[in-house]
């Protein structure tokens, strides 16, 4: 009888991940270190980013998503959520140069609803997203095969979150389907049900492949459109037909991608017990991206934009708990000291990539292309682009958007 030991294999190695300049197509993580980055304890950073800032004037325009760092967010022409920021780089097309800070998809967005004579650059390519990295175009082509196999493909509508690759965005445009996001996912699929064939709307019989936030997917057909937990399946990419059987993919009205958020996916339903325990009368205010039993528990769902807004018309003295990024929670506490604003989970919560934005790596880009050096470049394949771009267009001509 072999022994576990006799069976063991070394894992075949994989590459090394370095950072920087470059980009792995597989991970979208950066390959190839820069070498020149400022220190953080420069003490004349500050100086220099304000100096590089100067230098490039209205040719540049620099973006900062609402969970960048304070150092960065201070450099920033505008903040928003992913979707207001790729709007706000379209709307500059005076501006030959625009520095992303946020994450990969982000910048793509923004290359794709650029013009060809601006040019999109990514302070740090390591700033990926694991969830955009769940779904891989591959596996959803595969996921897609097996819908045909069945049947179904014809009657389902692909919805993707904003949180995906260029080229996920580009295979929901190819088949009929829309991107959204956090604050417009509920118009979208409303949008997604009414376009399938057979008995069409929320009540009909149509489907959508949901890609690549289960949560945000569960959330909003449950929530928001009425549908029943039931209605609702989990394709789990590494699985022969996802893991489901023939039987459950036909009854399934929604087909959620087996992805999540590493950051909202920590909070749970017993820290909103916690805090209402600790906190009488508090609001328990979160993101969609959180787990349904969390987002049945709290007060408040909405994207990133509805968090700082609810908390702007919050009345003073009022108590919060909020389920977010940390980075944009510890902002908007700071900017109202009339409110007592608690974080939801007691250990510490930031978004690891887009922490990888930070103050020496923007000198490093902004000084770069004061210099005329273009580094860290984002750029998508035209055929993508294309298509991205038509699923991209639906959304914006979606009711509300
Ligand atoms: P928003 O679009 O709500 O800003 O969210 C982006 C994101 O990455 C949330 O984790
Ligand atoms: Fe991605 Fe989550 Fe970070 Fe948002 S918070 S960029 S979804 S890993």
């Amino acid at each position: 009888m072999s022994t576990l030991l006799e069976n063991f294999r070394e894992p075949a190695p994989s590459p090394l991940l370095l950072l920087g300049q470059g980009r792995d197509l597989n991970s979208e993580r950066g390959v190839e270190c820069p070498g020149d980055l400022p220190a953080p304890s420069d003490p004349d950073l500050v100086e220099r980013a304000r100096a590089a800032r100067a230098a490039l004037g209205q040719k540049a325009f620099v973006l900062g998503h609402h969970y960048q760092r304070d150092e960065v967010i201070d450099f920033a022409d505008v903040t928003g959520d992913s979707f207001k920021l790729a709007r706000e780089a379209a709307a500059r097309p005076e501006a030959e140069y625009i520095v992303f800070c946020g994450v990969h998809f982000m910048a793509e967005s923004a290359d794709i609803l650029t013009s060809d004579a601006q040019q999109v650059v990514l302070p740090d390519l390591a700033a990926g997203c694991s969830m955009a990295d769940m779904a891989e175009i591959g596996q959803v082509e595969e996921a897609w095969a097996v819908l045909q196999d069945l049947g179904v493909a014809g009657d389902t509508i692909p919805v993707t979150y904003m949180n995906s690759s260029a080229a996920i965005k580009a295979f929901t445009g190819r088949h009929g389907g829309t991107v959204c996001t956090s604050s417009n996912a509920e118009v979208a699929l409303r949008w997604a049900f009414d376009q399938v064939g057979g008995t069409k709307g929320v009540d009909g019989t149509g489907k959508v492949l949901f890609l690549p936030d289960q949560h945000l997917g569960r959330n909003t057909a449950v929530q928001k459109l009425g549908l029943s937990l039931d209605d609702c399946v989990v394709f789990d990419p590494r699985k022969p037909d996802g893991g489901l059987t023939a039987q459950e993919l036909s009854d399934a009205r929604v087909i959620l991608w087996r992805g999540h958020c590493s950051v909202h996916g920590r909070f749970s339903e017993q820290n909103v017990t916690d805090i209402r325990a600790q906190v009488p009368g508090v609001n328990v205010l979160v993101h969609p991206e959180c787990k349904h039993e969390v987002v049945t528990a709290a007060d408040h769902v909405g994207s990133t934009e509805y968090i700082i807004r609810t908390l702007d018309a919050a009345e003073p003295g009022s108590s919060w708990a909020v389920g977010t990024e940390l980075n944009l929670v510890r902002r908007v506490a700071r900017e109202h000291p009339d409110l007592q604003v608690h974080y939801l989970d007691k250990t510490v919560c930031f978004c690891s990539t887009m922490n990888r934005i930070d103050l020496p790596h923007l000198v490093w880009a902004m000084e770069s292309l004061a210099a005329g050096r273009m580094v860290n470049r984002i750029v998508v394949d035209a055929d993508d682009a294309h298509w991205a771009r038509v699923a991209l267009d639906q959304m914006l001509a979606l009711p509300g958007s």
